[in-house]
């Protein structure tokens, strides 16, 4: 693997791949020019628990999977992240649990495996194409029977869950789909999930710039207009979650920042 330390500098790298200018934003460049990134790190320390502990005990069909999205696009949660949840989820022994953004099923999978044989998980996504491209992988693991796909707007499947005589059933949702949304997703998800169930959300640092300064656009202007869009979504989020009485939660520098909320009542 070849590896660029690109911290405390302005970036692009060009092509499809992602657009980014920050400090202390580690990112490496494989040598097949997929880009993984990690916040608050140095490139050093990153790859180091990339190459001594989380690439060796990636599971095979993880590791295939993995090697396919990212051609597509970056969009799937990195593999200590996703090392992560899987311990999480075995800790609290998760039977019952959902996923929501699916894109083609890596962090999906993680899941898949962590969970016992009669564990469910209700998937939702949007993109049926994605889910596609990433399923012969489900297949090959021997997970499928685990997984309810359903191809929908979250929302709409949230509500039918709520109507449904679902509340409060859920071991653990992760939810990973457009940001600006999390805060209508946590009213619906906070109503599925059990007393003493987690909830994680995905990208709550947003590549950094939630601790950005709003006048400081201009030292950030690499920064692509729409992470400054939905910058305010998440910093909103963030705060209401740390203010919020009916969780605990705790916002973790792990890949883009993963906030885990924990339900108290
Ligand atoms: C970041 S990707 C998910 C990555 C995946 N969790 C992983 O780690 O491999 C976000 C996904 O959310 C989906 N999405 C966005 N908004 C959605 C919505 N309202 N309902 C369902 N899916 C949605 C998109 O289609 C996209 O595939």
């Amino acid at each position: 693997m070849a590896v660029s330390s690109l911290n405390h500098k302005s970036l692009i790298v060009h092509g499809p791949i992602l657009e980014v200018g920050t400090f202390a934003l580690t990112l490496l460049v494989c040598a097949d020019l997929t880009l993984i990134a990690n916040l608050m790190m140095t490139c050093d320390s990153f790859l180091y628990i990339l190459e001594e502990n989380a690439y060796p005990k990636e599971h095979e069909q993880l590791k295939e999977l993995r090697e396919i999205t990212v051609k597509k696009s970056v969009m799937n949660v990195p593999v200590d992240e996703a090392q992560f949840l899987s311990m999480l989820l075995k800790i609290m022994n998760a039977k019952k649990t959902m996923e929501i953004g699916v894109f083609t099923g890596y962090s999906l999978l993680g899941t898949a495996l962590a969970l016992p044989d009669d564990g469910q998980i209700t998937a939702i996504d949007l993109d049926i194409e994605a889910y596609e491209t990433g399923l012969p992988f489900i297949q090959k693991a021997g997970v499928e029977h685990k997984i309810n796909f359903i191809q929908s707007d979250a929302f709409v499947v949230l509500n039918d869950l709520i109507n449904g005589e679902q509340k409060s059933s859920f071991d653990f949702i992760f939810v990973d789909a457009q940001k600006e949304d999390y805060m209508k997703f946590h009213e619906k998800v906070m109503e599925l999930v059990k007393i003493g169930g987690i909830i994680a959300y995905d990208n709550t640092l947003w590549l950094g710039s939630v601790a950005y300064k709003q006048d400081e656009y201009e030292k950030h202007s690499e920064m692509p207009e729409s992470v400054w869009r939905n910058r305010d979504y998440v910093i909103q989020f963030n705060s209401f979650l740390a203010s919020n009485p009916q969780i605990e939660s705790s916002l973790l520098s792990i890949g883009d920042g993963l906030t885990l909320c924990r339900r108290l009542y």
